[in-house]
């Protein structure tokens, strides 16, 4: 009997894939659209401590490999999502699901924290320390002095099941100095990739860019980032302690791309782009898919080939 499910967090899970933060999670209804999915579980759009209307519109755009966005991170406010999941893990006992926050700095983020030790919520959180689209505001995973104080301030306070959302980094020894820095902390969980930040994507006939925040500069996502993914994947899977999991998070759009994240070390992958095209049902197909790898290969389960990357 072939079988996709997964550990992660110190949670089961009957299926290793799930929603990308920002992708079918801004309220009740998608949420609720993913939860009667296929998928494992879901995770949340990153909540701030405010709601935010997010940046002007066109802010998303499909393109033929993928998409170009800068929502700028639109959410009902942190407390909407926890009510929301507090309310739905007691219509779904022995389920877990995931909380993205997202502070403006580490006063915020702590706050953020704070309001989550209060609620009722019993799942994991997903610190996002990656959006690349509010203006005037860089994203935090690239400044290693600031993550290490954030997560020291972090695990000072909070000692339930906490994983960090990061962007992609593009060389080695920033994969040594983050991994060194992340292997201080209890993390549950490191989720690679955010969306490559500021890539410009235009349209040669009219001659102008595709979204209107930022002067058309936004995050990438899709087919263009799966081998930046799958590298983020396997740089940290080899360097992380082994009590740090791994999400793989780009270009999934087939059972195939899952087998490969699963290969590069992931515990579970999450779908942005993709599901966007989608809907919740791509998760139907992504299963089958996945099992029609497995069975193929001889695999009864995702430990029977995880991180056993081969190489040349
Ligand atoms: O690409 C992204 N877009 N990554 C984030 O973390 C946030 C999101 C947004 O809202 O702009």
């Amino acid at each position: 009997m072939i079988s996709t499910a997964t550990t992660l967090a110190g949670s089961n899970f009957d299926n290793c894939m799930m929603n990308a933060s920002g992708v079918y999670c801004m309220d009740s209804d998608e949420l609720l659209a993913v939860e009667n999915s296929k998928a494992a579980t879901f995770v949340t759009k990153s909540g701030t401590l405010q709601p935010r209307k997010g940046n002007p519109e066109p802010r998303y755009f499909e393109t033929e490999f993928g998409s170009i966005n800068s929502m700028g991170l639109p959410n009902n406010g942190v407390d909407y999502y926890l009510d929301f999941v507090s309310q739905d893990q007691i219509n779904h006992p022995g389920k877990t699901y995931f909380l993205s926050i997202t502070g403006f700095n580490l006063a915020e983020d702590l706050e953020l924290l704070q309001k989550v030790t209060d609620s009722d919520f019993a799942g994991v959180v997903e610190l996002n320390l990656s959006c690349p689209n509010v203006p005037g505001k860089p994203q935090t995973g690239y400044d290693f002095e600031t993550v290490d104080a954030i997560l020291k301030a972090v695990f000072d306070v909070y000692h339930k099941p906490l994983g960090v959302k990061l962007p992609p980094y593009f060389d080695i020894i920033h994969f040594d100095q983050m991994a060194e820095i992340l292997n201080k902390y209890p993390l549950s969980y490191v989720n690679s990739i955010n969306s490559i930040g500021n890539g410009l994507y235009i349209n040669d006939d009219t001659e102008t860019v595709v979204i209107k925040p930022k002067q058309g500069f936004g995050g990438i996502g899709g087919e263009y980032v799966k081998p930046t993914a799958l590298a983020n994947v396997h740089a940290f899977y080899q360097r992380l302690n082994k009590d740090i999991q791994i999400i793989g998070t780009g270009g999934i759009q087939t059972g195939k791309d899952i087998f490969e994240h699963i290969l590069c070390g992931a515990s579970m992958v999450q779908v942005g782009t993709a599901l966007m095209v989608e809907g919740p049902v791509i998760f139907e197909r992504l299963t089958a898919e996945l099992e029609a790898i497995m069975a193929e290969k001889g695999y009864d389960n995702i430990e029977d080939f995880r991180g056993k990357l081969n190489y040349l």
